[in-house]
């Protein structure tokens, strides 16, 4: 890990959940750490206390939109010299039955988990190549990324699974089209952890699940592997999780 002290991460959704604790663990561990999400007051409130080596900058931004992301890339450049680790964590779920949603909400979370993921990669992708520097994609997907449990409708996952498989295609695709450079690309699979994103108090009422703390670790740990490892995948579950 030593040798991304005084490197630049962007991380995307770092006003709440994973990405607050990805932002922090990175912070603390010597990086200048760009967050990037909607609630820019929320992202300085959150990484506040942090007290240690790195820096932590927060930026207002919405990834389903293109043009904002394009200028949000070409602006860390222009004030940090680039972009080594991009850390692709912002995402949505909207409950409901496949079936019985609008276009609106598939379209939505398709735009903001999946478009949103490739849009901030071909970007920080665009930067690492032009500097050809060392760096790293981390995609956090999710156990539903890999399997669909079957909950007999208690907890319908609408379109959130179908964009999660997407994350393990494109990471897989991703990964062939920087064979030959020196940036590598892996995903973190959650099980469930405590935020905001489902409802604690009624759909996931009860069940095991881990802190966000713990996929910040998964993250220190992927940056950390030597060069030459490939650490594709991380599957990380809480003990007891039954699917
Ligand atoms: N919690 C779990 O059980 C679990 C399990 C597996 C995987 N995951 C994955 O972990 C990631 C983080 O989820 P979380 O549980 O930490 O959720 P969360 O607490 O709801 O946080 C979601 C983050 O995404 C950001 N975001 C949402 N839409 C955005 C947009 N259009 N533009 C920019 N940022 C946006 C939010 O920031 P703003 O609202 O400020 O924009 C927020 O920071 C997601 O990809 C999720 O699928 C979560």
């Amino acid at each position: 890990m030593n040798r991304w002290c005084g490197k630049v991460a962007a991380v995307t959704g770092a006003s709440a959940g994973i990405g607050a604790a990805i932002a922090r663990s990175l912070v603390q561990k010597g990086m200048i750490v760009v967050g990037l999400a909607r609630r820019k007051e929320k992202m300085e409130k959150e990484l506040e206390c942090v007290k240690d080596k790195g820096t932590f900058i927060a930026r207002k931004l919405d990834i389903t939109d293109e043009c904002a992301i394009i200028h949000t890339f070409e602006w860390i450049k222009k004030e940090f010299g680039g972009v080594n680790v991009l850390v692709n964590n912002a995402g949505i779920a909207i409950p409901g039955q496949i079936l019985d949603v609008e276009t609106a909400i598939w379209k939505q979370t398709i735009d903001v988990n999946v478009l949103g993921t490739l849009r901030c990669t071909r970007e920080a992708v665009k930067i690492l190549k032009e500097t050809c520097e060392e760096g790293h994609i981390i995609n956090i997907n999710s156990v539903l990324g890999h399997r669909i449990p079957r909950t007999g409708n208690a907890f319908p996952l609408n379109v959130y699974p179908s964009t999660k498989f997407a994350i393990t295609a494109l990471t897989q695709t991703l990964e062939d089209e920087l064979r030959g450079s020196r940036i590598k690309i892996s995903s973190i699979s959650p099980g469930l952890v405590k935020t905001e994103i489902f409802d604690f108090d009624k759909d996931v009422s009860g069940w095991p699940y881990l802190e966000s703390e713990d996929i910040a670790d998964a993250v220190v740990y992927a940056l950390g592997t030597h060069p030459r490892v490939q650490l594709s995948d991380i599957m990380i579950r809480p003990v007891g999780e039954a699917f």
